[in-house]
């Protein structure tokens, strides 16, 4: 059976998302990202391409390393102003039946027990399509913000994050039974006691004794999203994550990183393919190749190298601003930016030496993953050779403009798979986890989460809190 191609879209609470300076393009709407109907008709867009989610990426700081301020991304719009993801979900939840929904929050902004009830809300709005991108945040100016001198160091934020998601995971798998509302209007009791269980967590970093506040939601705890790509990232991602994210630029990369990501599903006691796998990819695409290639050219002088160094810098930590546009890569005081360059060049490889100004245009539509320009059935070859010879399961598709972007994949590339059996044709029933995997609402068994889950350690949880309150 040829396998199925799956699709998310990649968007932030902003203009202009990943694609500096194509805000001034005349079809990109980005700007009307204030507007409650703008997020309601990509939702109903994205339903009608049978996309399994939007998926909202978040940063609760500005990109002020380029420059040493926020004076450049502020002047190009680069992901700021940024509004909150999460509040923009029930409506296009009402908007919907089927496409799911992953929010991106912080696990170092915000204490997880208000976070738990929020995210159960939604699953209950939602009816189950909620999913929660983790991310352990990367923008020195987000921890200032919060009173910090800097955001802890890379593998401590990780540490945190693993305590973040043990007393989430108490909260919506172990602190309510299924049938904890009995609604018995005889007896006057809307909840029975005894069925629900305060978790009594005490931690380095948090202390959490009581119960959650809601009661259990379709998925109780929200289909996990991460994209970690150190060591340390990826075995985050491997213990807790059932959607990944990943960025390499080249098939080489993907390939690896793909295999790796599966080899620390097994290492973390699960199935490799118990997490989707979504490539950033961002497709140009129209009737014809070159009517592709001129729309592409077109986009390409919208596009603002000083907007995409001001990104670059931001996930790189490298303030590029003090190297001349033409200065080559090799001049660049930075490891991490010199393996990222080694990977760009070998996905794009004509022989010379990569200069500032090539990184530069590499991110300028699209952020750091591949650009696949041409028509339907161009681009779904290739969709489907990166498939074949990665094992990636599909494609986080960013956008040039939108809902253009969105638009002309839906428009000219669907079609294209669908016909060549690559693609669904219909969405699956039940909750975003049920999509998925089509393995039923709640986290499986072998999956971190569901240690902490009533049922065979129910008595562990009345220890818990028996050992907390001493
Ligand atoms: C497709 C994709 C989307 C991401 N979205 C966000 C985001 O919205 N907010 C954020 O703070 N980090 C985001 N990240 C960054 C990751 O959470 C993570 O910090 C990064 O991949 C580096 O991983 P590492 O810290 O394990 O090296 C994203 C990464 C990728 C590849």
């Amino acid at each position: 059976m040829t396998r199925h191609i799956r699709f998310n879209a990649f968007d932030m609470n902003c203009v202009a998302h990943q694609s500096p300076g194509l805000w001034r393009h005349p079809a990109d709407r980005s700007h009307r990202y204030t507007d409650l109907g703008y997020w309601t008709e990509l939702a109903r867009l994205l339903e009608r391409g049978l996309f399994d989610g939007l998926f909202i990426a978040d940063v609760l700081g500005t990109y002020d390393v380029y420059g040493g301020t926020d004076e450049a991304a502020l002047r190009q719009g680069a992901q700021i102003p940024v509004a909150d993801p999460l509040l923009l979900v029930s409506a296009m939840a009402a908007a919907t039946e089927h496409l799911g929904f992953g929010i991106t929050t912080g696990t170092g902004f915000e204490h997880p027990y208000p976070f738990a009830r929020r995210l159960s809300t939604l699953d209950h709005l939602t009816r189950g399509r909620i999913g929660w991108n983790v991310v352990t945040g990367y923008l020195p100016s987000a921890a200032r913000n919060f009173g910090e001198a800097d955001q802890l160091d890379h593998d401590t934020r990780y540490d945190h994050a693993d305590e973040y998601l043990e007393v989430l995971y108490k909260l919506w798998e172990g602190s309510w039974e299924d049938d904890a509302v009995v609604r018995d209007a005889e007896r006057g009791i809307y909840i029975d006691p005894e069925k629900v269980h305060h978790i009594g967590h005490r931690g380095p970093h948090f202390t959490v004794p009581g119960i959650h506040l809601s009661e259990p939601s379709p998925q109780r705890s929200p289909v996990i999203y991460q994209a970690g790509a150190s060591p340390r990232g990826v075995r985050f991602a491997a213990e807790n994550a059932e959607a990944i994210f990943v960025g390499p630029p080249s098939k080489r990369v993907l390939r690896d990183t793909v295999a790796r990501i599966r080899a620390a599903l097994v290492d973390a006691g699960r199935d490799p393919y118990s997490a989707r796998i979504y490539a950033l990819a961002t497709i140009v695409t129209d009737a014809t190749d070159e009517a592709a290639a001129a729309k592409h050219e077109e986009y390409k002088r919208y596009a603002s190298l000083e907007g995409a160094l001001v990104f670059t810098s931001g996930w790189m930590g490298i303030d590029l601003s003090r190297y001349d546009l033409d200065e080559p890569i090799g001049n660049v005081e930075s490891n991490a930016i010199r393996s990222a360059v080694a990977a760009f060049q070998e996905a794009d490889d004509d022989g010379r030496e990569w200069r500032v100004r090539d990184i530069a245009e590499w991110a300028s539509i699209g952020g750091l993953g591949p650009r696949f320009v041409g028509s339907g059935e161009s681009v779904a070859t290739q969709l489907q050779e990166w498939v074949a010879e990665t094992d990636v399961d599909g494609f986080n598709l960013a956008y040039a403009v939108t809902p253009g972007s969105f638009e002309d994949v839906i428009t000219h590339v669907v079609p294209v798979l669908q016909e060549r059996g690559a693609y669904p044709t219909t969405y699956t029933e039940g909750t975003l986890r049920h999509k998925l995997f089509g393995k039923g609402d709640r986290l499986p068994d072998e999956h971190r989460g569901a240690r902490y889950r009533l049922g065979a350690s129910l008595s562990t949880v009345t220890d818990r809190y028996r050992a907390y309150v001493g």
